[in-house]
């Protein structure tokens, strides 16, 4: 019995110390009954996101991005009706955080916040009715993660705005972005994705499943 009794301990003292992952992973997140609203909502509102709301693709990877981040401190910018909102919000229900979004159009804000509602997340989100221009340059943060949605010819500027509030290992997200490729032909926001391109402390991919998705992490100040 003794034999057998040093034998484990020997045995999980060598698989924690040759596997750590083993001890530090998560247990797979349990389906909540917010899982269940959220899940609902979406599917009876399925092909009825017409507002220039996000493709689904892009929804599910604002999600997993603020889950895999485990961000708490979130910024959209361009709520329209709330579809992307929705799924920045749902993963930020998981990891305790809350969203802040802005849109300058009251008929489309008002619309937000009955879907927020409908899908259970009110509680996670802070929906403001603003001009960003403005509010951007107000908002204290910081902040962790990032969704840029609104009009494109101000991105640079919201992401000069934006960027020291932004906690390094944050998460700077960017809609709408299609790379011309090489030879010189443009794609789309190509300046504003050359620029994020070339600043050293950020690293960044391109998502083009959808809208074209542009994740760029800040490593560095
Ligand atoms: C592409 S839509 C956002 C879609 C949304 N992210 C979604 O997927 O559900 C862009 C939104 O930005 C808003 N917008 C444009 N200029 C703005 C500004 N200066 N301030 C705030 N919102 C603005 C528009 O009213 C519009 O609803």
């Amino acid at each position: 019995m003794k034999k057998l009794l040093i034998s484990s301990l020997i045995a999980v003292i060598i698989v924690t110390t040759l596997f750590p992952e083993y001890v530090t992973a998560q247990p797979a997140r349990a389906e909540t009954e917010l899982d269940e609203k959220v899940k609902q909502f979406l599917s009876e509102q399925s092909g009825q996101w017409h507002d220039m709301n996000v493709p689904t693709v892009d929804g599910k990877k604002l999600f997993d991005l603020v889950l895999e981040g485990n961000y708490k401190s979130a910024l959209e910018i361009g709520t329209s009706t709330g579809y992307s909102g929705i799924y920045i919000a749902w993963a930020l229900s998981k990891t305790g955080g809350k969203l802040i979004t802005i849109d300058i159009d009251e008929d489309r804000h008002k619309i937000a916040l009955r879907n927020f509602e409908k899908a259970g997340l009110s509680d996670y989100v802070d929906a403001r009715l603003a001009d960003a221009h403005i509010l951007v340059k107000e908002l204290e943060g910081p902040f962790d993660f990032i969704f840029s949605d609104a009009d494109k010819n101000w991105y640079k500027n919201y992401f000069d705005d934006i960027n020291p509030k932004l906690k390094v290992g944050g998460c700077y997200t960017t809609h709408n972005i299609i790379d011309g490729g090489q030879g010189g032909r443009r794609g789309w926001n190509q300046d504003y994705l050359d620029f994020i391109r070339s600043l050293d402390n950020y690293e960044t991919s391109l998502f083009s499943d959808g809208g074209g998705l542009l994740i760029s992490y800040k490593r560095g100040k």
